[in-house]
């Protein structure tokens, strides 16, 4: 596991997507696993910038997002398919067809989790998989006690990954459920990064940086894998300054 500290959000989201960038570059017909929160948002910001200047980079390329919220409809103003549009699709060259969003609108939800699966399944899986990590160190939507061998499926959300994720919705409407990604449907990716930004996440950085893989700390499940990079900021990073073998800027 490597690890990178920068210095700020803004380093952060330009270290992501320059990632991003170059991975596209090696490999136009890439499949990518994509998040959504707040972390993500500097990084899509940096990428469309560039994608607009330079060349048409997600031409060929296809994306997977890890999750969706179950109960509402992909229009409706806090999915995360309105989420990618605004902050990816819509100022990008990607084909209509190359995007993959689990539909939690769908009438048969198991099925709707098979078929994802199989559409990875048939795409080759992912190639690099960018993950948020959650304050309860959730990644996707894979909350703690999550078993490492999940594949894609529904879920209920704890209450503090719904608070978290409030605002995005009128009061007492934020969903319940979810359909995410499975944990090993996350190892599967030939690639992973995982990024955190801010104080509000030193705490769980910390301890995906210390404890030993449990499967109360989703995260941690990225250690038995061999190609994950780490990129946190200093804010993120303040309480794991005496790890060795971990830089400073
Ligand atoms: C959300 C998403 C995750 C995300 C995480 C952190 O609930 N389902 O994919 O990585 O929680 O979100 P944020 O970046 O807003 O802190």
């Amino acid at each position: 596991m490597k690890w990178e500290i920068v210095e700020n959000y803004q380093a952060l989201s330009a270290f992501a997507g320059r990632l991003l960038l170059d991975a596209i570059r090696q490999h136009p017909a890439i499949i990518l696993g994509l998040p959504t929160g707040r972390t993500p948002e500097g990084m899509y910001e940096y990428i469309v910038e560039e994608c607009g200047r330079e060349y048409r980079c997600f031409n060929a390329a296809r994306t997977f997002n890890l999750d969706e919220y179950v109960g509402i409809p992909p229009s409706h103003p806090g999915s995360y398919y309105t989420y990618m549009r605004h902050h990816l699709f819509d100022h990008v060259d990607i084909r209509e067809s190359n995007i993959h969003i689990p539909d939690g609108s769908a009438p048969d939800l198991e099925l709707e989790c098979r078929r994802y699966e199989m559409e990875l399944a048939q795409a080759g899986g992912l190639d690099l998989t960018v993950l948020g990590l959650g304050r309860n160190g959730h990644i996707g939507f894979n909350e703690p006690g999550t078993p490492f061998d999940s594949r894609t499926r529904v879920v209920g959300l704890t209450e503090s990954t719904r608070r978290a994720n409030a605002p995005e919705f009128q009061a007492g409407h934020v969903p319940t459920r979810a359909i995410t990604i499975g944990i090993e449907t996350i190892l599967d990716s030939k690639r992973i990064v995982l990024f955190a930004s801010g104080r509000e996440k030193a705490a769980i950085v910390r301890r995906f940086a210390t404890e030993e893989p449990s499967e109360m700390l989703p995260a941690s499940a990225l250690r038995g894998h061999p190609d994950v990079t780490v990129v946190v900021d200093q804010k993120a990073a303040e309480l794991i300054e005496e790890l060795p073998g971990v830089g400073r800027p």
